[in-house]
């Protein structure tokens, strides 16, 4: 049988990338008359354009205005190009995955040069395929398992009894194997035949992200991304201390003497983990690796290595890790409501113990015999070493404790913890040893080795969805350190050509620290919403979010705001796994276009945050639309992702989301009155815009800059009545649009955004411009009237966003006087980076001195971002840039290396240090962009 047919890596698509340029060629000569229509259409899209120009240019007479034209233009002309060439490509694929059947072999024999023990450990499936088949019909509810299990002898024979249905083309999903064909007999490179073991890195799908760290908010769990995820999770309790069984739940505020850090994370199919708890003198490193994820298959492995302690403790002789297999019923779950439960069967072997998972149908919380309705969920195998020794099975029941349980719905079934709690005997500190009886039901499984301090452990577990526990290999024979060497070195290659494509940067952990934690900061939600709709409490439909978090310990839930950061981030390296979590968050909007700022959903992440304020949501509260930034980088970058967002509607989404801003966060008075239904009509609409607030509070927390101060001082009754940030992302929105107009050749779309982008150009000139220093601000009014409005006197993070979307003209005066102030010790500048707000406003420190003062860095990211993009060629700009960049990386990365931590904000108290929630690797994390010049 042929393993290997169906290799995939990365280089097959940077192959496919240098191809490029020759298939269009060929194409476009064979398919030279279908074509020709084509070119047509480019033509009269560049007619069309050239007379928009026209118009525009005479319709609005600013220098700026032209120039942007102009450039506009350019840029139009460029993704039509572009969008030629990802039509010429896709046609190109489809051909070659015609190829593929008479590709596939030329793989084979390619297998030779793979490390011996990978393919032994392979190879060992193979040989016994045969000898083994009927083993797999084994009755699910067969009941004899353990004794089975026992009677397979000593270890070798345990894995000369493995056996894997290996079906053709197992190992990847169609879509890898499509590139696959695309090498046609050419030379597999070396480096590819590294990567058969693991999953192919390119291929993000339902299936390749089933399982990953996905309840980034506990220590260490395995979960699957659906609404009934079978589980595990690992955690760790030193036994002297009966209190620290808290540590489960990583929410409990620790000191400077915990961590828990992905030293590598790639998002979607491997991970190195380090647990180090110095209070505990308790270090673990846990590997995750996933071997094969797709839709009949999936298998990972993962190993805990216990580190011997430094200093014994006479006090501390011992300490454990607890696992738990379970399962989680999210609320207004189906599968639950229908009768079905997940059960679990614990057997104790020779060198293993063996849990093998069912779903099954409820009969008095009996074992339904019925066949049909039982489905076997897959096995998962543990095994311990004690200094690299395989241990017996009679030391490992020494070490071993457990506690089979049934979780019903009504206890908060994900909160495992609490089972924990309940079945440890004080005394002995270990769990109970309860064994259900024969046919009950149990779906929840605990397992505790307890350890000696003295020695290395090893806990190595497998998992195969497809293979009876019995059926499958013992974990520790994976070569865990070779494959995680091997997978951290193809980590680094992506990581070199994605993010750091300019270059190493001097920062280089630091990036990637930011990178990896920022990935194993991703979470998955499912349940209910809470908010209220005109002072109406209301719940809204269950659905689901994948999103990235800002702080897994603090802030463990999804944020709006903060994952636009976390996508510009993640976007560059894994721009289809970025795709899903757009999407996703897409895919939460209401019927009027509304996304919630925050996805607190259902029971457990309602309970991780403790502010019901901030919970409390309206349907009118809005946030920047910071998605945007990932979508633009998708049509400059990746026009086939745009292009799928497109086919699956996510551009018709994005056009009901932009719309929610027009109707719910654009200024109406008298002068505008507003008409929701037709924003051309510009005499009516003001296009002026300000975060929706229920008081016309001060403190603003759609803005996201919670205590920044928006009217002018103590003056409340002056409101603020235009937000120039909330502007300058508008404009930058109809700008996106605009550009994905172009992008699926909707010319009246093109249009429209255009228009409405130039509107708002001028109006944000009209209102936001303050003459008398050519600076953009925050606008104030007593009467809430546009016809009588003043500047806010506050200078800080708003008036920064007009630079950061290239609004401010390079005219002599706009840009100098901004960079001016920027650059002033006693206004924004430090030697840290931008501070939030101005050293001499009267609010400086006040509030919670939380936008009040400190740097917070996807801020100064935008401002960097700005400068490069959009006066790259004003050469203070250019300076300013420099300087900016060095203080911002250095005062993360310094602090990093420091403390170990990223932080939510700097120099609160102008010494330099970290400030805040920590560890905060959400969109701090945009340091690995500012590091890499990677805009
Ligand atoms: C596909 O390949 C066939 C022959 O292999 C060729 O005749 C045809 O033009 C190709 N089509 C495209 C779209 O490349
Ligand atoms: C294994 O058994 C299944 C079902 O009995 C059969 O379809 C399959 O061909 C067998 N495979 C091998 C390799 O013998
Ligand atoms: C399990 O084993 C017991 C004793 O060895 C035997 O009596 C019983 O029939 C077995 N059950 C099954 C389902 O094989
Ligand atoms: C791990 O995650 C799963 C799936 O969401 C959940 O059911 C389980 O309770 C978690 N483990 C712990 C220890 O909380
Ligand atoms: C970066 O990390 C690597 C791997 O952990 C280490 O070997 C190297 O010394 C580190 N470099 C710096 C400058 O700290
Ligand atoms: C929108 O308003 C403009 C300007 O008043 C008008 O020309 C246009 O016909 C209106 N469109 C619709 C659909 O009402």
């Amino acid at each position: 049988m042929n393993k290997y047919s169906s290799i995939t890596t990365d280089d097959t698509e940077i192959n496919q990338r240098q191809q490029e340029p020759e298939n269009i060629t060929i194409i476009s000569q064979q398919e030279k008359k279908k074509n020709s229509p084509f070119i047509n259409k480019v033509l009269a899209i560049i007619l069309i354009l050239c007379l928009i120009t026209i118009v525009f240019t005479f319709s609005f007479s600013s220098k700026y205005q032209t120039t942007s034209k102009k450039k506009e233009h350019k840029n139009a002309y460029k993704f039509m190009k572009e969008n030629i060439q990802q039509n010429n490509n896709q046609m190109q694929n489809q051909n070659q995955t015609n190829q593929k059947v008479q590709t596939h072999d030329s793989s084979i024999d390619k297998s030779s040069n793979i490390p011996k023990n990978i393919q032994n450990f392979e190879n060992n499936d193979d040989a016994d395929n045969q000898k083994n088949n009927d083993s797999q019909q084994q009755d699910i509810n067969e009941k004899n398992t353990s004794k089975d299990a026992t009677k397979q002898g000593n270890t070798k024979d345990l894995i000369n009894n493995l056996q894997m249905k290996e079906d053709q083309g197992d190992d990847y999903d169609g879509e890898a194997q499509t590139k696959q064909g695309n090498i046609r007999g050419s030379q597999i490179p070396q480096k590819e035949k590294e990567n058969q073991k693991f999953i192919s890195s390119k291929t993000v799908n339902e299936d390749t992200i089933l399982w990953g760290h996905y309840k980034s908010h506990l220590i260490y769990n395995i979960s699957q991304r659906k609404k009934n995820p079978l589980s595990m999770s690992m955690s760790y309790f030193p036994d002297m201390e009966i209190n620290s069984i808290h540590t489960l739940y990583s929410k409990k505020a620790f000191q400077n003497e915990v961590f828990y850090d992905f030293k590598y994370n790639d998002g979607t199919r491997f991970s190195e983990y380090l647990i180090n708890d110095k209070r505990y003198d308790f270090k673990v490193e846990s590997i995750f690796i996933k071997q094969k994820a797709n839709k009949n298959k999936q298998q990972w492995v993962n190993q805990h290595k216990i580190f011997k302690s430094t200093n014994f403790s006479p006090s501390r002789k011992t300490k454990s890790l607890i696992f738990s297999i379970s399962q989680e019923v999210y609320d207004n779950n189906d599968l639950w409501n229908e009768g079905y439960f997940f059960h679990f069967k614990l057997s104790k072997n020779e060198n293993s113990i063996t849990i093998d998972a069912f779903q099954l149908k409820e009969n008095n919380k009996n074992l339904v015999e019925s066949k049909d309705t039982n489905k076997f969920l897959g096995s998962f195998v543990f095994t311990a070493e004690k200094d690299n020794e395989l241990m017996s099975g009679i030391e490992l029941q020494r070490l071993l404790s457990y506690s089979q349980l049934f979780m019903p719905r009504q206890e908060n079934n994900w909160d495992v913890q609490k089972a924990i709690s309940d079945n440890i005997i004080y005394q002995t500190r270990t769990l109970n040893n309860q064994e259900t009886s024969g046919q009950q039901i149990n779906n929840l499984i605990l397992l505790q080795f307890t350890f000696l301090q003295e020695f290395e452990y090893k806990i190595s577990i497998s998992y195969d969805s497809s293979k009876k526990a019995n059926e499958q290999k013992l974990p520790n024979k994976y070569p865990f350190d070779e494959s995680l060497q091997k997978l951290i070195k193809q980590y680094e290659q992506q990581f070199v050509q994605s993010i750091e494509s300019k270059g190493v940067s001097d920062n280089h952990n630091c990036t990637v620290f930011a990178l990896s934690n920022l990935l194993g900061g991703m979470t998955y939600k499912y349940g209910n919403l809470q908010y209220t709709q005109r002072e109406e409490e209301r719940r809204s439909q269950p659905k689901s979010i994948f999103s990235f978090t800002p702080s897994r310990t603090r802030f463990g839930w999804p944020f709006l705001w903060d994952d636009g950061f976390h996508n510009a981030v993640a976007s560059k390296f894994q721009p289809k796994l970025s795709a899903f979590v757009i999407k996703s968050w897409l895919d939460t909007m209401n019927e009027d276009g509304w996304i919630c700022r925050e996805q607190s959903r259902g029971e457990e992440a309602f309970g991780l945050c403790s502010c019901p304020a901030f919970i409390k949501k309206d349907n009118r509260d809005g946030n920047p639309p910071t998605l945007i930034l990932t979508i633009e980088y998708f049509l400059r970058e990746h026009v086939d992702i745009a292009n799928e967002l497109f086919q699956e509607g996510y551009f018709n989404k994005m056009e009901k989301w932009y719309h929610w801003y027009l109707k719910t966060q654009m200024v109406k008075d008298d002068l505008f009155t507003g008409n929701i239904q037709n924003f051309t009509d510009f005499e009516r609409n003001s296009f002026v815009f300000k975060f929706w607030d229920q008081d016309g509070n001060i403190a603003s927390m759609n803005s996201g800059l919670d205590d920044y101060p928006r009217n002018d001082n103590g003056r409340s009754f002056y409101e603020p009545i235009g937000h120039i940030d909330l502007q300058s992302w508008m404009y930058h929105f109809t700008s996106i649009m605009e550009h994905f107009s172009l992008l699926i050749q909707d010319m009246k779309k093109f249009e429209y955004y255009l228009s409405i982008k130039e509107i708002i150009l001028s109006r944000t000139e009209e209102y936001f411009l303050d003459d008398r220093d050519s600076l953009y601000k925050d606008i104030i009014s007593s009467t809430r009237s546009l016809k009588s409005t003043e500047f806010s006197p506050h200078f800080g993070y708003p008036n920064l966003l007009p630079l950061a979307f290239g609004i401010v003209k390079d005219d002599g005066y706009q840009l100098q006087t901004l960079m001016k102030r920027m650059q002033d010790q006693n206004i924004l500048w430090t030697d840290y980076g931008l501070r939030s707000l101005s050293k001499s406003d009267s609010f400086y420190q006040r509030g919670n001195n939380y936008w009040t003062n400190p740097i917070w860095i996807q801020m100064n990211y935008l401002v960097l971002r700005g400068l490069n993009l959009y006066y790259k060629e004003n050469e203070q700009a250019t300076n300013l840039y420099s300087k900016l960049r060095k203080n911002v990386s250095n005062v993360v990365c310094k602090n990093w290396e420091k403390t170990g931590f990223f932080y939510e904000n700097y120099n609160k108290h102008d010494n330099g240090q970290g400030s805040d929630a920590y560890p905060f690797t959400g969109w701090t994390a945009t340091v690995a962009l500012i590091n890499a010049e990677n805009y």
